[in-house]
Protein backbone atom coordinates (compact mmCIF):
# COMPACT_ATOMS: atom_id res chain seq x y z
CA UNK A 1 0.00 0.00 0.00
CA UNK A 2 1.52 3.40 -1.34
CA UNK A 3 1.70 5.84 2.07
CA UNK A 4 1.13 9.21 1.84
CA UNK A 5 4.25 11.75 3.00
CA UNK A 6 4.02 15.46 4.09
CA UNK A 7 7.53 16.79 4.49
CA UNK A 8 7.62 20.36 5.47
CA UNK A 9 10.00 22.85 3.64
CA UNK A 10 10.23 20.05 1.08
CA UNK A 11 10.71 21.69 -2.16
CA UNK A 12 14.64 23.09 -1.23
CA UNK A 13 17.66 21.69 0.59
CA UNK A 14 17.40 19.03 2.85
CA UNK A 15 13.69 18.66 2.52
CA UNK A 16 13.78 18.19 -1.30
CA UNK A 17 16.32 14.94 -0.84
CA UNK A 18 13.75 14.11 1.80
CA UNK A 19 10.98 14.37 -0.69
CA UNK A 20 12.66 12.53 -3.91
CA UNK A 21 13.85 9.56 -1.66
CA UNK A 22 9.97 9.34 -0.21
CA UNK A 23 8.72 9.38 -3.89
CA UNK A 24 11.37 6.92 -4.80
CA UNK A 25 9.74 4.26 -1.94
CA UNK A 26 6.89 4.32 -3.38
CA UNK A 27 4.70 7.28 -1.30
CA UNK A 28 2.44 9.72 -2.38
CA UNK A 29 4.64 12.81 -1.31
CA UNK A 30 3.42 16.52 -0.92
CA UNK A 31 6.42 19.01 -0.08
CA UNK A 32 5.32 22.29 1.63
CA UNK A 33 7.57 25.62 0.89
CA UNK A 34 6.73 29.18 2.38
CA UNK A 35 7.39 31.71 -0.08
CA UNK A 36 9.95 30.88 -3.27
CA UNK A 37 7.46 30.27 -5.92
CA UNK A 38 9.83 30.00 -8.48
CA UNK A 39 11.55 27.07 -6.67
CA UNK A 40 8.77 25.40 -6.02
CA UNK A 41 7.85 25.35 -9.89
CA UNK A 42 11.04 24.07 -10.84
CA UNK A 43 10.71 21.30 -8.20
CA UNK A 44 7.47 20.13 -9.13
CA UNK A 45 8.27 20.15 -13.00
CA UNK A 46 11.21 18.28 -12.36
CA UNK A 47 9.84 15.49 -9.87
CA UNK A 48 6.20 15.36 -10.25
CA UNK A 49 6.05 15.90 -6.62
CA UNK A 50 3.06 18.39 -5.58
CA UNK A 51 3.53 21.34 -3.95
CA UNK A 52 2.18 23.22 -1.48
CA UNK A 53 2.05 26.84 -0.22
CA UNK A 54 1.58 27.53 3.52
CA UNK A 55 3.22 29.21 6.71
CA UNK A 56 4.02 26.68 9.05
CA UNK A 57 4.30 29.21 12.43
CA UNK A 58 0.67 29.58 11.26
CA UNK A 59 -1.16 26.91 13.01
CA UNK A 60 -4.75 27.98 11.09
CA UNK A 61 -2.66 27.76 7.86
CA UNK A 62 -1.10 24.70 8.74
CA UNK A 63 -4.01 22.84 9.24
CA UNK A 64 -6.20 24.19 6.63
CA UNK A 65 -3.26 23.44 4.01
CA UNK A 66 -3.18 19.87 6.03
CA UNK A 67 -6.47 19.55 4.91
CA UNK A 68 -5.98 19.81 1.05
CA UNK A 69 -3.10 17.70 0.62
CA UNK A 70 -5.35 14.70 2.64
CA UNK A 71 -8.32 16.08 0.31
CA UNK A 72 -5.77 15.54 -2.90
CA UNK A 73 -3.71 12.64 -1.57
CA UNK A 74 -5.24 10.62 1.21
CA UNK A 75 -4.75 10.61 4.95
CA UNK A 76 -0.93 10.77 6.01
CA UNK A 77 1.11 8.42 7.09
CA UNK A 78 4.41 9.84 7.11
CA UNK A 79 4.96 13.57 8.24
CA UNK A 80 8.37 15.14 8.43
CA UNK A 81 8.68 18.38 9.94
CA UNK A 82 11.89 19.93 8.31
CA UNK A 83 10.90 23.74 7.43
CA UNK A 84 13.57 25.42 9.43
CA UNK A 85 15.00 28.97 9.41
CA UNK A 86 17.94 30.74 10.67
CA UNK A 87 18.24 34.55 12.16
CA UNK A 88 22.26 33.81 13.18
CA UNK A 89 23.48 36.45 15.99
CA UNK A 90 25.70 36.38 19.14
CA UNK A 91 23.04 36.50 22.18
CA UNK A 92 22.99 40.27 23.27
CA UNK A 93 22.61 41.49 19.61
CA UNK A 94 19.67 39.17 19.13
CA UNK A 95 16.61 41.09 19.08
CA UNK A 96 12.85 39.82 20.25
CA UNK A 97 12.08 39.35 16.64
CA UNK A 98 14.97 36.89 15.93
CA UNK A 99 14.38 34.95 18.90
CA UNK A 100 10.40 34.95 18.16
CA UNK A 101 10.93 34.36 14.16
CA UNK A 102 13.27 31.40 14.15
CA UNK A 103 10.85 30.04 17.73
CA UNK A 104 7.94 30.20 15.38
CA UNK A 105 9.11 28.80 12.47
CA UNK A 106 11.43 25.88 14.00
CA UNK A 107 9.62 25.17 17.44
CA UNK A 108 5.75 25.74 16.91
CA UNK A 109 6.11 25.13 13.39
CA UNK A 110 6.44 20.98 14.08
CA UNK A 111 3.69 21.79 16.50
CA UNK A 112 1.70 22.86 13.62
CA UNK A 113 2.80 20.44 11.61
CA UNK A 114 1.94 17.36 13.52
CA UNK A 115 -0.68 18.12 15.44
CA UNK A 116 -3.41 18.15 13.09
CA UNK A 117 -2.24 14.80 11.59
CA UNK A 118 -1.99 13.35 15.12
CA UNK A 119 -5.46 12.69 15.56
CA UNK A 120 -5.82 10.52 11.97
CA UNK A 121 -2.54 8.57 12.96
CA UNK A 122 -4.23 7.71 16.16
CA UNK A 123 -7.74 6.17 14.60
CA UNK A 124 -5.56 4.14 11.77
CA UNK A 125 -3.33 3.00 14.26
CA UNK A 126 -0.40 3.75 12.24
CA UNK A 127 1.95 6.91 12.05
CA UNK A 128 5.62 8.14 10.73
CA UNK A 129 6.75 11.44 12.45
CA UNK A 130 9.85 12.71 11.48
CA UNK A 131 11.48 15.72 12.76
CA UNK A 132 14.39 17.22 11.13
CA UNK A 133 16.49 18.96 14.26
CA UNK A 134 20.34 19.40 14.38
CA UNK A 135 23.76 19.16 15.78
CA UNK A 136 23.44 22.33 17.24
CA UNK A 137 20.44 21.36 19.13
CA UNK A 138 22.81 18.65 20.78
CA UNK A 139 25.94 20.81 21.60
CA UNK A 140 24.60 24.52 21.17
CA UNK A 141 26.43 27.02 18.49
CA UNK A 142 27.95 30.56 18.41
CA UNK A 143 25.54 33.08 17.27
CA UNK A 144 22.46 30.33 17.41
CA UNK A 145 21.14 30.98 20.74
CA UNK A 146 17.25 30.92 19.02
CA UNK A 147 18.18 28.10 16.64
CA UNK A 148 19.54 25.57 19.01
CA UNK A 149 16.96 26.09 21.19
CA UNK A 150 14.48 25.01 18.99
CA UNK A 151 16.60 21.92 17.68
CA UNK A 152 17.00 20.61 21.21
CA UNK A 153 13.49 21.16 21.74
CA UNK A 154 12.71 18.82 18.88
CA UNK A 155 14.31 16.22 20.79
CA UNK A 156 11.65 16.62 23.47
CA UNK A 157 8.86 17.02 21.37
CA UNK A 158 9.88 13.36 19.87
CA UNK A 159 10.69 11.77 22.62
CA UNK A 160 7.22 12.86 23.84
CA UNK A 161 5.21 11.99 21.18
CA UNK A 162 6.83 8.32 20.94
CA UNK A 163 5.26 7.24 24.59
CA UNK A 164 2.13 8.83 23.67
CA UNK A 165 2.18 7.25 20.35
CA UNK A 166 3.65 4.11 20.50
CA UNK A 167 0.73 1.81 21.50
CA UNK A 168 -1.23 3.20 18.92
CA UNK A 169 1.55 2.32 15.81
CA UNK A 170 2.94 5.27 15.68
CA UNK A 171 6.51 6.40 16.16
CA UNK A 172 8.44 9.74 16.66
CA UNK A 173 12.22 9.92 15.71
CA UNK A 174 14.32 12.97 15.72
CA UNK A 175 17.24 13.33 12.93
CA UNK A 176 20.45 15.72 13.91
CA UNK A 177 21.85 16.78 10.41
CA UNK A 178 25.67 18.01 11.05
CA UNK A 179 27.04 20.53 8.43
CA UNK A 180 25.29 19.54 4.97
CA UNK A 181 26.02 21.53 2.22
CA UNK A 182 22.36 23.25 1.71
CA UNK A 183 21.91 26.83 0.96
CA UNK A 184 21.35 27.53 4.28
CA UNK A 185 25.35 26.47 5.58
CA UNK A 186 26.48 28.03 2.30
CA UNK A 187 24.83 31.63 3.80
CA UNK A 188 27.42 30.93 6.80
CA UNK A 189 30.49 33.42 5.51
CA UNK A 190 33.18 31.46 3.66
CA UNK A 191 36.04 31.75 6.06
CA UNK A 192 33.18 30.57 8.94
CA UNK A 193 32.59 27.57 6.68
CA UNK A 194 36.26 27.02 6.52
CA UNK A 195 36.62 26.55 10.15
CA UNK A 196 33.70 24.69 10.80
CA UNK A 197 35.02 22.12 7.97
CA UNK A 198 38.17 21.91 9.61
CA UNK A 199 36.38 20.36 12.66
CA UNK A 200 34.54 17.75 10.94
CA UNK A 201 36.57 14.50 11.42
CA UNK A 202 35.03 13.06 8.00
CA UNK A 203 36.81 16.36 6.21
CA UNK A 204 33.88 17.55 4.21
CA UNK A 205 30.09 18.96 4.38
CA UNK A 206 27.43 16.04 4.09
CA UNK A 207 24.94 15.59 1.70
CA UNK A 208 21.46 16.30 2.03
CA UNK A 209 21.33 12.53 0.16
CA UNK A 210 22.42 11.30 3.04
CA UNK A 211 19.89 12.88 5.66
CA UNK A 212 17.54 11.65 3.53
CA UNK A 213 18.49 7.91 3.96
CA UNK A 214 18.34 8.24 7.79
CA UNK A 215 14.26 9.93 6.93
CA UNK A 216 13.36 6.20 4.55
CA UNK A 217 14.84 4.23 7.15
CA UNK A 218 12.64 5.90 10.11
CA UNK A 219 9.58 5.97 7.84
CA UNK A 220 9.61 2.63 6.71
CA UNK A 221 7.17 0.35 8.06
CA UNK A 222 9.25 -2.54 9.69
CA UNK A 223 10.82 0.82 11.62
CA UNK A 224 8.49 0.74 14.04
CA UNK A 225 10.50 -0.55 17.03
CA UNK A 226 12.59 2.56 16.42
CA UNK A 227 10.99 5.21 18.77
CA UNK A 228 12.07 8.10 20.41
CA UNK A 229 15.37 7.94 19.01
CA UNK A 230 17.71 10.74 17.73
CA UNK A 231 20.03 9.67 14.50
CA UNK A 232 23.32 11.85 14.52
CA UNK A 233 24.67 11.81 10.37
CA UNK A 234 27.38 14.81 11.48
CA UNK A 235 30.38 13.41 10.01
CA UNK A 236 32.08 12.20 13.35
CA UNK A 237 31.90 16.23 14.26
CA UNK A 238 30.20 15.31 17.68
CA UNK A 239 28.95 12.35 19.76
CA UNK A 240 25.86 12.55 22.53
N1 LIG B 1 33.28 30.79 18.92
C1 LIG B 1 33.84 31.78 19.69
N2 LIG B 1 33.90 33.04 19.29
C2 LIG B 1 33.40 33.37 18.10
C3 LIG B 1 32.82 32.41 17.25
C4 LIG B 1 32.77 31.08 17.72
N3 LIG B 1 32.23 30.09 16.98
N4 LIG B 1 32.38 33.02 16.13
C5 LIG B 1 32.70 34.33 16.26
N5 LIG B 1 33.32 34.52 17.44
C6 LIG B 1 33.84 35.77 17.97
C7 LIG B 1 34.55 36.60 16.93
O1 LIG B 1 35.88 36.14 16.76
C8 LIG B 1 34.46 37.99 17.51
O2 LIG B 1 35.43 38.14 18.51
P1 LIG B 1 36.24 39.50 18.65
O3 LIG B 1 35.19 40.57 18.84
O4 LIG B 1 37.11 39.29 19.87
O5 LIG B 1 37.01 39.63 17.37
C9 LIG B 1 33.13 37.98 18.24
O6 LIG B 1 32.77 36.59 18.39
C10 LIG B 1 32.02 38.67 17.50
O7 LIG B 1 32.08 38.27 16.18
P2 LIG B 1 31.53 39.21 15.04
O8 LIG B 1 31.68 40.64 15.37
O9 LIG B 1 32.07 38.69 13.74
O10 LIG B 1 29.97 38.92 15.16
P3 LIG B 1 28.87 39.25 14.15
O11 LIG B 1 27.81 40.01 14.83
O12 LIG B 1 29.42 39.81 12.87
O13 LIG B 1 28.30 37.78 13.85
C11 LIG B 1 28.33 35.51 13.14
C12 LIG B 1 28.98 36.87 13.03
C13 LIG B 1 26.83 35.59 12.97
C14 LIG B 1 28.66 34.92 14.50
C15 LIG B 1 28.98 34.69 12.01
O14 LIG B 1 30.31 34.43 12.38
C16 LIG B 1 28.29 33.37 11.74
O15 LIG B 1 27.34 33.33 10.97
N6 LIG B 1 28.78 32.27 12.36
C17 LIG B 1 28.28 30.94 12.03
C18 LIG B 1 27.25 30.48 13.00
C19 LIG B 1 26.88 29.09 12.60
O16 LIG B 1 27.66 28.15 12.67
N7 LIG B 1 25.65 28.92 12.13
C20 LIG B 1 25.20 27.66 11.63
C21 LIG B 1 24.48 27.86 10.35
S1 LIG B 1 24.13 26.35 9.50
C22 LIG B 1 22.87 25.68 10.36
O17 LIG B 1 22.32 26.23 11.27
C23 LIG B 1 22.45 24.31 9.91
C24 LIG B 1 22.65 23.33 10.99
O18 LIG B 1 21.68 22.90 11.61
C25 LIG B 1 24.01 22.82 11.25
Amino acid sequence: MARTALVTGGSRGIGAAISKALKAEGCNVAATFAGNEEAAAAFTAETGIATYKWNVADYDESKAGIEKVEADLGPIDIVVANAGITRDVPFHKMTPQQWHDVIDTNLTGVFNTVHPVWPGMRERKFGRVIVISSINGQKGQFAQVNYAATKAGDLGIVKSLAQEGARAGITANAICPGYIATEMVMAVPEKVRDSIIAQIPAGRLGEPEEIARCVTFLASDDAGFVNGSTISANGAQFFV
